[in-house]
């Protein structure tokens, strides 16, 4: 087992390994001091561990209430979230209890923002069950639901007080799954020049799990305990992000975030080449790694579309825009351009 701990406004650890969910009791005794635990899974995630995990709380004596809602990105709804923090009223759980999102980013997304705002935050622990929570939704304390006009639009910064990465979990993910996964770990690989890159090129990273799930804990824990609160540093984990956010709206949400990041990545680092910051050689690399991942694709739509999409994130204030560039494997760079610059990167990167 591995443990990577994170020192931000709270401080809790992140725990790497296995058997994890059948000893879900155990594991969270020390940080509560209440009996009742809410878990929260997407009917899936339950069908395959809820009756581990429920088995295990209950032999240690804890009071189980189950919330479960269908898979997929269109649960993080408005009603899911309702639902939840009533279903929280209902178990009467108290600040001393717990809430336990068991599942991918979804999950942890919903279940972190009923946590955070149910009674003015209770406490939660995380347990990712997909790669992608593994080694980036679980971590680091954002939280959010969609609106009907557009992603994330609602949500806190509040930080678990675990995180329970179990690895057995992962085996049952389907490929697709895995893939997107895979697009966030090379990410990683492109912004911090530790060897993760030749790691995850030179030895598949389903044959590694809890190495490099660590390593990009290890990362991200970095960014988040330098900036917290994302104004300034943790930009750096939204390389591929800017035009990855707009491939995912532009396609009304069927490409996948992992695979829309992963366009993102290489359409950025394309624009890079032409605009001097990075060799081609740098690209050559990137675009094989994505390609041994089954992550390699062109920008699908146009570039007038996509710079649409661009205007309505979030993360732009002021006309202005801050994009991640890349200069060499391991080592990026955040620039702030003007919207209308935004265009011509994205032009560059090969859209339509
Ligand atoms: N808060 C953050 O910092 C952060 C970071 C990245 C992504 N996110 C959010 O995370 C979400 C995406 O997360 P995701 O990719 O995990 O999606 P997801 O939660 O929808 O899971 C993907 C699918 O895999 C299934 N699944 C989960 N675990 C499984 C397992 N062990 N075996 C078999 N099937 C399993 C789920 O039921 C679902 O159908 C997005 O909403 C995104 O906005 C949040
Ligand atoms: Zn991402």
């Amino acid at each position: 087992m591995q443990v990577v701990t994170v020192n931000a406004s709270k401080k809790y650890d992140v725990k790497i390994g296995t058997g994890f969910v059948g000893n879900l009791g155990e594991e969270i005794a020390p940080l509560m001091s209440g009996k009742k635990v809410m878990l929260v899974s997407d009917d899936k995630v339950f069908s395959l561990y809820g009756e581990r995990a429920v088995s295990s709380l209950e032999k240690s004596g804890y009071i189980v209430s189950i919330f479960t809602f269908p898979n997929g990105e269109d649960s993080k709804n408005i009603n899911n979230y309702t639902n939840l923090v009533e279903a929280l009223f209902d178990a009467q759980l108290t600040r001393k209890d717990l809430v336990i999102a068991l599942g991918g980013g979804v999950v942890t997304d919903l279940a972190g923002f009923a946590a955070a705002t149910f009674q003015r935050g209770v406490g939660i622990v995380m347990v990712p069950t997909t790669l992608l929570a593994a080694v980036d939704a679980s971590v680091g304390g954002k939280n959010g639901i969609n609106l009907t006009k557009g992603k994330n639009q609602i949500g806190t910064f509040y930080q678990p007080l675990e995180v329970l990465c179990d690895i057995e979990t992962l085996w049952t993910l389907p490929g697709e799954e895995y893939i997107n996964g895979c697009s966030e770990i090379i990410k990683y690989a492109m912004i911090v020049n530790d060897g993760l890159f030749e790691l995850i090129r030179d030895k598949e990273v389903i044959d590694q799990y809890e190495e490099i799930i660590t390593r990009c804990i290890t990362i991200k824990r970095d960014y988040v305990e330098a900036d917290e609160f994302d104004v300034g540093k943790r930009m750096m984990l939204n390389f591929g992000h800017t035009i990855g956010h707009a491939v995912e709206a532009c396609s009304g949400y069927k490409i996948p975030h992992g695979r829309a990041v992963a366009i993102g990545m290489s359409a950025i680092t394309k624009a890079a080449v032409v605009n001097g910051y990075c060799t081609e050689d740098t690209r050559m690399q990137l675009d094989e790694l994505l390609e041994q991942y089954e992550l390699l694709d062109e920008l699908p739509f146009k570039a007038e579309d996509l710079m649409e999409c661009v205007k309505v994130d979030k993360k732009n204030s002021s006309g202005m825009l801050r994009i991640v560039i890349p200069k060499a494997i391991g080592i990026c760079t955040i620039k702030e351009i003007y919207k209308e610059e935004c265009f011509k990167w994205i032009v560059l990167g090969g859209a339509r």
